[in-house]
């Protein structure tokens, strides 16, 4: 198929962006929209131009890397797949395809199509460790009985890969469903009860230091999500957060 595309390009944080345009041949339905971006690469590379920068790394819906905001939606069309999964049979000849990087406050522009996500990095580094009884009575962790129901609501948090599409999605720039998903795995499990307040309180402080906007219930972020993470994990941050100020943690 044959597609125009509208790239953003940027040079830094501070720079202005535009949007540029290329024609693009010869791509099949069977190319991730990651390797249509290659194919891009290539002849811009050919044509003596500078490539277009994108993030990207395992390629498989895993590592949360793939940040592109496609025809005004994060990760584009179709629902639970991140960009690198997004094949090009959603596409059709003589599309055009607008391809923007995600935009918030506090995640500013590398270059191009990347953005700096070190605020997420650095809300996780806020929550601090888990503690774990090393005194030589360690229970072993299979002997602590932990309800299906839990467990299962743990593990579907914990699979938030930090990509950033709720961010991008949200009219106010809200990262509260990734804090909420990183706070409710541990908040879920026995192992995350002695840092529990502590933990959810430095989470959200740090967030909010960071720039992110605040939750107006809109909930474009979990439909974006690529994990589907559920607003229930909202709604328990805000719980915990709230009992652990008032008592004062
Ligand atoms: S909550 Fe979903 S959209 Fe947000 S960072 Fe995690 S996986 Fe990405
Ligand atoms: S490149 Fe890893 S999730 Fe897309």
């Amino acid at each position: 198929m044959d597609l125009t595309l509208k790239v953003w390009r940027q040079d830094g944080p501070t720079e202005k962006g535009r949007l540029d345009t290329h024609q693009l041949s010869g791509v099949t339905g069977d190319m991730s929209f990651l390797e249509m971006m290659d194919v891009l690469n290539d002849n811009i590379i050919r044509e003596g131009g500078d490539p277009v920068v994108f993030d990207h790394d395992c390629r498989e819906g895993i590592c949360g890397m793939c940040s592109m905001f496609i025809n005004g939606q994060a990760h584009g069309p179709g629902r639970g797949v991140t960009t690198c999964q997004l094949h090009m049979r959603s596409f059709k000849d003589g599309d055009t395809i607008t391809i923007e990087p995600w935009r918030a406050t506090a995640f500013p522009v590398v270059k191009d199509l990347t953005v700096d996500r070190g605020a997420f990095d650095r809300v996780i580094q806020a929550g601090g460790y888990v503690s774990v009884n090393t005194s030589g009575e360690t229970l072993d962790a299979n002997t602590i009985p932990i309800a299906k129901a839990d467990a299962d609501e743990a593990f579907n948090a914990a699979t938030c890969i930090g990509c950033g599409a709720c961010v991008a999605t949200c009219k106010n720039a809200s990262a509260m469903l990734f804090v909420s998903a990183k706070v409710s795995q541990f908040a879920l499990l026995p192992q995350g009860q002695p840092e529990r307040k502590r933990r959810v309180t430095r989470m959200v402080d740090q967030m909010d230091k960071e720039g992110f906007g605040n939750c107006t219930n809109t909930g474009a972020c979990s439909v974006e999500c690529p994990k589907g993470i559920d607003l229930t994990n909202i709604a328990r941050m805000n719980r915990d957060y709230l009992n652990a100020s008032i008592k004062g943690e």
